[in-house]
């Protein structure tokens, strides 16, 4: 059965009275339900569009949810102790120096939310992760974009283009959707240049996957005491984005000032006890890390036999130069049961992304890449 159409709205101007930057927004548009392609496909699909974990999530979190079902009639802890205390040993800081979210996004949407002002500016690069330019334009905030170098983020670029009303500035750390990373030294320079008055949220929601002896430690300007949000999550290695849980570190006053605009019970009670049954299996995390490293040598091998260029990626996907026909390719491959993302609205209209999966994945991809390139 179809479901029912909504009501046209008649005899009404509501939808004038909608600020302009909020009517101009357009949409974080998520991939149809693998569900409903598998059923009207009839066949397996291989979902590579979303970088998510190809080996689902640790048993043990999913024994302890299983235990834990029968508790969901309580609200959650809103203090999110627990999982808290697990990390703040992990990663040797003080608890008051860590926050949870409903995913690293509802961090981010925190920090836009308590620190923009109407004549704020947000900082960041072109061609980074969506969910940045959707936030400025929803709080109607001037971005300031720079333009994008050797598919990532120009540091000197960007520090050039810090004003005294920066407020926010983002680096995706490595970036989605190029996979490729900001350095050591590149950070220490950029981050001498920016002044106290902006808070660098340094998004590192791929840091499990990277193996670059390069990559910065964000955690030293944390101990510097810099106005500094370091987010993560256990949407992509931990294989736990369903749930919608990640995690935010940062000095203390700013942890408490994001506070101040967090709903309420944020992070469900299953996502909690989840995600510290997660933290526990620390082979699972080795399992996925080190199948996608092989995995991605297979596809850079495979890619390289068929002459196709790529971005080489220090994460979970890679960035593929297809021409003109990204969108077409894409459909074209959702109708052969493997799922993929055209970047245009990412500003690489040239390019697919696609996600490391199982090594049958990949090849599953190989495949359809060949049959509807
Ligand atoms: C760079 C980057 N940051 C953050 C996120 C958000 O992750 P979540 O809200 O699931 O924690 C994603 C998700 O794709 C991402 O690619």
């Amino acid at each position: 059965m179809r479901a029912r159409q909504g009501a046209a709205i008649k005899n009404m101007n509501f939808l004038d009275m909608v600020p302009k930057h909020i009517r101009d927004i357009q949409p974080y548009k998520a991939a149809r339900p693998i569900e409903d392609v598998e059923l009207e496909l009839g066949i397996r699909v291989a979902k590579l569009e979303a970088n998510e974990n190809p080996f689902g999530p640790s048993p043990k979190a999913v024994e302890a949810m299983r235990r834990f079902l029968e508790n969901v009639e309580r609200y959650p802890d809103d203090t999110g102790y627990h999982l808290r205390q697990k990390l703040a040993q992990r990663f040797n800081v003080s608890m008051d120096e860590i926050m949870l979210g409903a995913g690293s996004n509802d961090i981010f949407a925190m920090a836009f939310h308590a620190v923009l002002a109407p004549d704020s500016e947000v900082l960041t690069s072109e061609g980074s992760f969506i969910v940045y330019y959707i936030l400025a334009q929803g709080a109607g905030i001037r971005m300031v974009c720079t333009p994008v170098k050797d598919f990532g983020f120009d540091l000197s670029a960007m520090a050039e283009r810090i004003t005294p009303k920066t407020r926010l500035i983002c680096i995706a750390n490595p970036n989605n959707p190029t996979g490729t990373i900001v350095r050591r030294g590149e950070l220490r320079e950029f981050m001498k240049k920016v002044p106290g008055h902006a808070l660098v949220i340094m998004d590192e929601a791929y840091f499990e996957y990277v193996d670059d002896a390069e990559f910065p430690d964000s955690f030293e300007y944390l101990r510097e005491g810099r106005p500094i949000l370091i987010t993560r999550t256990f949407s992509k290695a931990y294989g736990l984005a369903g749930l919608r849980i990640g995690y935010g570190f940062a000095p203390a006053p700013i942890i408490e000032t994001l506070h101040k605009v967090r709903m309420a019970f944020n992070v469900s009670s299953i996502a909690q006890v989840a995600a510290e049954a997660a933290c526990e299996d620390r082979e699972h995390v080795a399992r996925t890390v080190n199948s996608n490293r092989s995995e991605l040598g297979f596809l850079y091998r495979e890619l390289d036999a068929r002459r196709a260029r790529y971005v080489p990626s220090c994460a979970n996907f890679v960035l593929i130069e297809v021409g003109n026909r990204a969108k077409e390719l894409e459909d074209a491959m959702l109708k052969k049961g493997v799922m993929v993302r055209s970047m245009g609205a990412w500003g690489f209209p040239a390019m697919i992304r696609v996600s490391v999966g199982t090594h049958e994945q990949n090849e599953a991809f190989l495949k359809v890449f060949d049959e509807a390139r």
